[in-house]
């Protein structure tokens, strides 16, 4: 039995953790689900106890796995047999390309069908997102927001995909695992980022301002309030110390091209993760412009058009 789950792509950016035991994200967030990109998952619980085994795409995988175990203690207790997990992605991994939200809400997903425990989505996506903040999103298909509590986060859809349904392509320039990883980067930023108060401060209006836009289907404003929260989040990244820089030039030279795309009045508009892959958000209308743009710029090594698309689920059947 596999769940499957896809990346989300946050248009307003988690960055910053209000409580990191717990992993409890210090903003709220809002994003996309993708169509095009999944993880899926795949967990059998021996009877024996063992150690834990995880292969991603076939591989041994040694990295992931403390996260993974303790992924499904949360759901099962850590009284348990060996658990034996297979992941298949079809995107790369760990290069700022929202894998482990995708990777850890299908994990929760096959966890709990594996031992035949039922819960709702919300309690799914907490777990989740106590494991990797992201992931919560994951739980959820269309435009999804997330509100960073004290005791613990809320998350709920705000439109399906089929309400607006907007395109993505990504650009990878970096297909290997980023050198910092996101979590250790935005506890940095707020230790030495002297931008860091006011980037959760201000979090509230970006907040609002996409989500009428979402509700309005107004995409210049989505576009506006997009690129510069990312751009915010990125600030803070670039001035932590030691600092934190995850673009390379063709990271650079695909912004430009969207920012030329835009002067030809293309609705579309770039977003950046902890990654150096470009994002560009489009209307259905302008994405076979954004692919070949972004295609035929140097340093562009893989390129993935999506739509939006759903939550977490058991793939039936399987
Ligand atoms: C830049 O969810 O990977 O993609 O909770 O430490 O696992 P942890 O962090 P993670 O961070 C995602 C950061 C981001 C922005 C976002 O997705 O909102």
């Amino acid at each position: 039995m596999w769940a499957q789950a896809q990346p989300n792509i946050a248009l307003v950016k988690y960055w910053g953790k209000s409580n990191i035991a717990r992993n409890l994200p210090a903003v709220g967030s809002l994003s996309i689900t993708l169509d095009g990109l999944y993880s899926r998952m795949s967990v059998e619980i021996l009877d024996d106890p063992g150690a834990d085994s995880l292969t991603v795409n076939g591989d041994e995988n040694t990295e992931l796995l403390a996260r993974v175990s303790g992924c499904i203690d949360l759901i099962t207790g850590n009284e348990r047999g060996a658990a034996r997990v297979r992941s298949e992605t079809n995107f790369p991994v760990a290069a700022g390309l929202a894998s482990s939200a995708s990777a850890f809400a299908a994990l929760v997903t096959a966890t709990y069908e594996c031992v035949g425990k039922t819960a709702d989505t919300l309690t799914k996506a907490r777990i989740a997102g106590s494991v990797s903040g992201s992931a919560a999103r994951s739980l959820y298909g269309g435009f999804v927001e997330l509100s960073a509590g004290v005791e613990d986060i809320d998350v709920w859809p705000i439109a399906d995909a089929q309400d607006w349904p907007l395109k993505v392509v990504v650009a990878v320039t970096e297909p290997e695992p980023k050198p910092v990883s996101s979590g250790e980067a935005m506890i940095r930023g707020a230790e030495t980022s002297p931008f860091y108060d006011s980037w959760v401060e201000r979090q509230p209006e970006d907040l609002t301002a996409a989500r009428t836009a979402v509700e309005n289907r107004d995409f210049e404003q989505l576009a506006a309030v997009s690129e510069h929260n990312c751009l915010k989040m990125h600030t803070v990244m670039w001035t932590s110390r030691p600092p934190i820089v995850y673009w390379n030039s063709a990271t650079l030279a695909c912004m430009e091209a969207v920012r030329e795309l835009q002067k030809k009045s293309e609705p579309v508009f770039f977003t950046i993760d902890a990654g150096p892959q470009l994002k560009a958000v489009c209307l259905p209308s302008a994405e076979e412009t954004v692919r070949d743009t972004l295609a035929g710029i140097d340093g562009v090594v893989e390129i993935h058009s999506s739509g939006l698309g759903l939550g977490a689920r058991v793939l039936e059947g399987s």
